[in-house]
């Protein structure tokens, strides 16, 4: 279930709006500047990554159409129980983009399956959507955001990027995402 929660920036238990109807998440996100879009679900998720781009070969051409991404691809992790290290792994990929940090470029991603939630830090308050399978959204470049993949993450996504080291994350050193409820309380809550 696709969420919105906005929350105000120095109390997260102060929720100004929170909405699963897919119209308000878009109206609200666009209010805001940021791209929100529902595109069709794969027809096999666990397709090679080869498979997935070229069925979304269209609608990346058109979300591309001025050529800007010059890298385009695929991100999955799926939990594997009979992987020893998988408990490590998952929290190592969740790790690594937790903390409060901005790109020079917009992060683009389009979840083919899955989730991921993302926060935005804006002025006064903290935006979370919860993307589901199905959405697709982008982080203007320069926000400052984070994302959780929750405990047990689960997701296949295609990225785009302007540069091949566009994924890199400034990190603004500001502990605020420790104070916001995960990817897991938001959709408990
Ligand atoms: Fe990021």
């Amino acid at each position: 279930m696709t969420v919105l929660q906005v929350m105000s920036d120095t109390a997260a238990d102060r929720v100004v709006l929170r909405t699963s109807d897919p119209a308000v998440i878009g109206a609200e996100l666009a209010r805001r500047g940021i791209v929100f879009d529902r595109w069709p679900l794969p027809a096999d998720p666990r397709a090679a990554t080869d498979d997935i781009l070229a069925e979304y070969a269209a609608r990346i051409a058109d979300l591309n159409a001025d050529g800007r991404f010059r890298h385009i691809d695929v991100a999955r992790i799926a939990p594997d129980e009979r992987d020893p290290r998988w408990p490590q792994t998952a929290a190592a990929a969740r790790g690594k983009f937790l903390a409060e940090h901005r790109h020079a470029e917009d992060e683009v991603r389009f979840f083919a399956a899955g989730r991921g939630c993302f926060y935005l830090h804006l002025d006064g308050e903290v935006v979370a959507v919860v993307c589901e399978a199905g959405d697709l959204v982008s982080v203007p470049a320069g926000t400052r955001h984070w994302f959780d993949m929750g405990v047990r993450p689960d997701f296949l996504a295609i990225r785009f990027f302007e540069e091949q080291d566009g994924w890199v994350g400034d990190f603004t050193g500001d502990r605020i995402g420790e104070g916001f409820p995960g990817l897991d309380e938001l959709l408990a809550a």
